[in-house]
Parts: structure tokens; sequence; C-alpha cells
């Protein structure tokens, strides 16, 4: 037997017992005669004592950081405690010990504050996963894991695996693909998510369905972003959005309350896609603070109408905030001291390449009730107030306001109010704020191509009152410009994206169902018959066998974690993490194959 108990077991109530432990060798010290040992594994550390009777096999085997040591010897009280371990009342007088293997130097040190930098911990990864702070991280994603199966469970959904070796899922991302050697010439796709298949499922009767699935999906990547993640992905029949809706609320407040032991009695608070456009410039709105978008001039259209069409701006002679498609503005609490060094380096900030305004206008809200601006010389100050005021703002708060073309305005001010909200401090980590956003538009338009398509995924169905609307219309774009004016612009979609504190954690839709539909929609997607049937002949030969009507959800395993574990970056939520260029450089993956597998699945480099 190679240990009796583990290195985070063993507390005052054993002193006196014979005991084994086996571990790494975290730390050395050496008071005259004595040693101590710190001896580390997966669950805590426990502070060995050498005697003077093992100087001399300690000098004749010498011990290191990161040694595999089996130590054999009595539980005793301390003299001197540690209470901040949990064994810190104890050590162990060792009588024995075996070198059951030694280690090199590592390349930066096992403990919280490492000196190691992102790459060596990466080239490293296993190193990296013995310390407490990357451990904490993969417990914690496994506590998630635990509580969503559990649920799940609980609700009768059935765990189904589902092939990575299939032929493209369209999800908006480039696919992996592998050649298939028994198909010269022929290559599958690997699952950018389960899309067709948990549909198929239900198709089969299987009415609840989960599976915690690794996707693959060719993207640019992001500290969101990883090409192989993880979704809960769920699917569920004769179900409206409502049930949806229900179900997996109860599952992410299941999770909270398992993982983080809290308890989230209010129903998640709901918001419409252009709602949360229209107040926060965004999809995924962070609502754990306010800082609401005016929108003094928009092109946008929010309920089918123009709402903001520039009376507060009208009649200066400002070029700026005239020539623009949208203004737009926000009210800062409590900035209106900022110094113009501020102002000047809040400016530079919105010029940014990644946020891409030519510049930014403020209004001071003086204590005083007087308002100063940058655009005093075409504004009288009944004006500025007037704006102020309709922002939202009051005295000693400082309004931003950004000049425009819609999409890139409203962006621009998502993002500056997202970083008020950091300097702010009012983006706080130990506060969790869930949203369902809803009714998203059905189709984007893609510029590129110059044609529509799906915003979610082309299963998705459109509103009810909408159907009539995509089956009439030619989806044809005649004028590129004019785009927001096709009758495909307005059509809403059942689908749905889980909000967790400004991060999209989950998205989901009620699916078509029926045949004709599904042709309508690949149509409409640009789609000839002949593609279609080639792409999804599977799926729309499924629907003619009594398809029920079905919708589900899936939710990024990896950025739930993340954010339950107070981190940006999903990478320290994964065990073997693939670098920002999508590699693994700890593999050196990806990397050359040898000719031999060229040769055996016919395919030639053509290396440009
Ligand atoms: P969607 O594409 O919205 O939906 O993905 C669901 C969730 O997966 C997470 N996610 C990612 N996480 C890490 N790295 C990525 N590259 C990545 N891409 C997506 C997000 C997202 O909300 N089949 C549909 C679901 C459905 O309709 O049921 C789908 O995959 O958190």
């Amino acid at each position: 037997m190679y240990r009796t108990h583990t290195c985070g077991e063993l507390r005052m109530a054993q002193t006196g017992q014979q005991v084994t432990l086996a571990g790494w060798v975290q730390r050395i010290r050496k008071f005259g005669s004595i040693t101590f040992i710190d001896l580390r594994d997966r669950y805590g550390i426990t502070q060995l004592l050498l005697g003077e009777e093992l100087n001399d096999l300690l000098d004749k085997q010498p011990l290191g950081r990161e040694f595999v040591l089996q130590a054999t010897g009595v539980v005793s009280e301390r003299s001197n405690k540690n209470p901040n371990i949990p064994t810190g009342d104890i050590e162990i007088k060792i009588a024995s010990f075996v070198i059951l293997n030694k280690s090199v130097t590592p390349p930066f040190t096992i403990q919280d504050d490492t000196d190691g930098g992102d790459d060596l911990r990466m080239k490293f990864r296993y190193l990296d996963l013995r310390r407490n702070a990357v451990k904490k991280n993969l417990e914690l994603r496994y506590a998630v894991n635990r509580a969503a199966r559990n649920y799940l469970h609980e609700n009768n959904f059935m765990d189904i695996e589902t092939p990575f070796l299939i032929k493209s899922t369209p999800e908006g991302a480039r696919d992996f693909v592998v050649p298939s050697r028994m198909n010269p010439g022929q290559f599958y796709a690997l699952p950018q998510s389960p899309q067709t298949f948990k549909q198929l499922l239900m198709v089969s009767g299987y009415d609840r369905y989960y599976q915690v699935v690794k996707c693959f999906r060719d993207e640019d990547l992001r500290a969101d972003r990883q090409p192989e993640f993880t979704q809960i992905d769920c699917e569920m029949a004769f179900v409206e959005q409502e049930d949806i809706l229900n179900m997996f609320e109860g599952m992410v407040k299941h999770i909270f309350k398992a993982v983080k032991g809290l308890e989230v009695t209010e129903k998640v608070q709901r918001m419409s896609w252009e709602e949360a456009m229209w107040q926060y410039g965004n999809d995924k709105p962070d609502i754990r603070f306010g800082m609401q978008l005016l929108n003094i001039k928009s092109a946008f259209t929010k309920d089918g109408k123009l709402q903001a069409n520039g009376e507060l701006i009208a009649g200066a002679d400002f070029k700026v905030f005239n020539d623009a498609e949208t203004v737009v503005a926000i009210a800062v609490p409590g900035c209106a001291e900022y110094a113009r060094k501020q102002t000047d380096e809040l400016t530079e900030w919105v010029k940014r390449p990644q946020i891409g305004m030519q510049g930014l206008v403020f209004i001071k809200c003086n204590a005083d009730g007087t308002y100063k601006s940058s655009v005093d010389k075409f504004f009288t100050e009944d004006k500025l107030k007037a704006i102020a005021d309709a922002a939202g703002a009051k005295a000693g708060d400082l309004v931003l306001i950004l000049a425009g073309a819609e999409e890139r305005t409203r962006k621009a001010m998502s993002e500056l109010r997202l970083e008020m909200g950091e300097r702010l401090g009012l983006r706080k980590k130990d506060e969790f704020k869930l949203l369902w956003v809803l009714d998203f538009p059905l189709f984007e338009y893609a510029e590129d191509d110059n044609r529509w398509v799906a915003r979610h995924h082309p299963f998705t169905s459109p509103k009810p009152d909408h159907i009539e609307v995509m089956i009439k219309n030619n989806p044809v774009i005649e004028k590129a410009a004019e785009y927001l004016k096709h009758p495909y612009a307005n059509i809403k979609a059942n689908a749905y994206d889980m909000v967790l504190n400004g991060n999209e954690i989950g998205g989901g839709s009620i699916r078509i169902f029926q045949r004709d539909l599904q042709e309508k929609m690949f149509a409409a997607l640009g789609m000839s018959e002949e593609e279609a049937l080639h792409k999804f002949g599977f799926l729309l030969g499924a629907f003619e066998y009594g398809a029920p009507p079905h919708g589900g959800i899936a939710f990024g395993f990896d950025r739930l974690c993340a954010i339950l574990g107070g981190s940006e970056s999903i990478r320290d939520f994964i065990a073997f993490p693939k670098n920002n260029s999508g590699r693994d450089v700890m593999l050196d993956a990806p990397s050359a194959i040898d000719q031999k597998q060229f040769d055996e699945l016919q395919i030639k480099l053509n290396l440009q």
C-alpha cells in the first residue's frame, strides 16, 4: 500500500497514529539537524519532520522540489501551528521514507503566485495543473458538470452521445475537416455542435436529451473562445419557448446553488433583442449596472419605428452630429470632476483602432448646476442641460457622447459603457446577474455575399406571425445599401440567449419541424433545392416521419465555469487548452504529418 491517508486529511484527532503518506515535495527547510518537508498532493499539504536519525539517509539520498516521496511516521501535535492550512495543527514525525521518483528542477515554482509566464506554464501544463489555483478551477468545472448532470437527470433528460466524424453542421464558423483514408478525396467535418443529431433524436422519440460535449469551430480566438470547447447541449420535444426558458433557468439556478451556494429565487429578467440593442448597444448586456444609452439620433428602428430623430440636437450648427447617422450618449455617475487629462485619455481610448471612433464629446454636469462641454461653442447651456437630463445625468455626472455610423457607434458606446463600468468598479466579480435576451432577428445580412444568413442557425423557427413574411417575399436584396428596408430585416425568430454578467453563456431556439417550412428556410438563405437536399436531405427526410415540435439550447460550459470562477479567460478552466493561435504548445500541435500518411490519404500538399 502506497499510502494510508492523503496529505489533506490528518488532524489532531489522529495524533499518535502511525501513517504513511505519498506525494510531491513542495518545500524543504533545514534547521540545524532537523528537516521539515511540506508534502503535497491533490488534497492538501502536510508537514513532515525528519529528525537527526534520518540525516545520514538524507545525505545519501538528497531530496529536491517535486520529488515523489513516500514517508511513514507518527502524527504529532506541532509546536508551531499554522492556522492557514487545515492540517496546520499537526506534523508527521517520520521514521522512514522512500524516494518513489526524482524530479529535475521545475521550470517555474509550483505555487499560487508562480514565477512562470503564460507560455511556459502552457508548455509544462502538467506541472501548471499541480498548482492550487488551477486545481481549484478544475474542481469548480467538475462541480458545475455534476450539478448540471444531476439537474438534468432529475428532470428525465438522457445523456446520448453523438458522433464526431460527421458532415458539416452550420453554426457560423469554419469546419475542422478530417480526411477519410477509406474514401479517398472525401472528408469528414468535426461537429460545430450536435445540432442536427439532437433534432433527429427528437424525431426518434427521446424527448429530453442532453450531452456535455466537445464542439469544434475554426474561428478567430478570443479570451472566451477556444477552437474546441464544451457545451451542455440540450433538446426537448413537445415544448414551447416558455417551457425551455423555465427548465434552463432552473438548471442555471441549480448550478449557482450547488457550486456557489447562491440562492436565486426571483425570475430571470427578460429583454427583447431590440430593447437590448437600444438600451445597451449590445445583444448581451451587462445589467449589473445602469448607464443606459440615450439614443439622441438613430437609423436603427425599434419596434419597427424610428424613435430617436435628433430633436435634442436639432438647430445647432455642429457638423459632427448633423452628419452622423447615429448620436448616442451615456451618463457616467460622479465623473463631472474629470480633469482635462482624464477626458483627453478617454478620447484617445475611443480613438484606438479596436473602438474606431473619431472623437468623444462630453458634458460635465457640475455640482453647482452649471454645464461645461467640449461643444460649448455649438450648444447653449439649456441645450446641454436638456441632453444631460434626457441621458438621466444628475449633478456631478459626466455625459459622454459618440456620433457616427449606426453599427460602429452603437458598438463603440457599448464598449465605452463597459469600460466606464469597469473603471468605476461596477462590474463586481462576485455579483451574478442573469438575463434572457429574446426575439432575435431570424436573419442577418451578409455584406460580402449580399444575401441573408441565419442569425442563429437555419433550423431556428420564425415567430408564427412572421412565417408569412418569410414565405411571401423574395429573399433577393436588390439594393445592398438598403437591406434594412427588406421585409426579412424585421422577421423575428423563436430564439433566445442566456446572458450572465455581459457574457453569452447559452443560446437556443424553437426549431422548424415541418419539411416544407425547413425547405423554405433553406431557400431564403439562398440555397438551391439540390444543395439543400445534398447537405440536409437526412433531416428533411426525417421530418417526413412524424417529427414532433421541439426546441433546445446549448450552454457554453467553459464560459459558465470561467464566470463563476471570476475569470475572463476560459483557458484557465480547461485542463489542456490551446493558445490564441490555436496551438497546443505542450504537444506542439498542429504539426506536419509524415509523407506516408499523405500517401495513404492520397493527398498532395500544395502550400501557397
Ligand atoms: P451557439 O453557437 O450559440 O449555439 O453556442 C452555444 C454556446 O456555446 C458557447 N460557445 C463557445 N464557447 C467557447 N468557445 C467557442 N468558440 C464558443 N462558441 C460558442 C457560447 C454559446 O452561447 N447548436 C446551437 C445551440 C442550440 O440551438 O440549441 C449552438 O451551438 O456560450
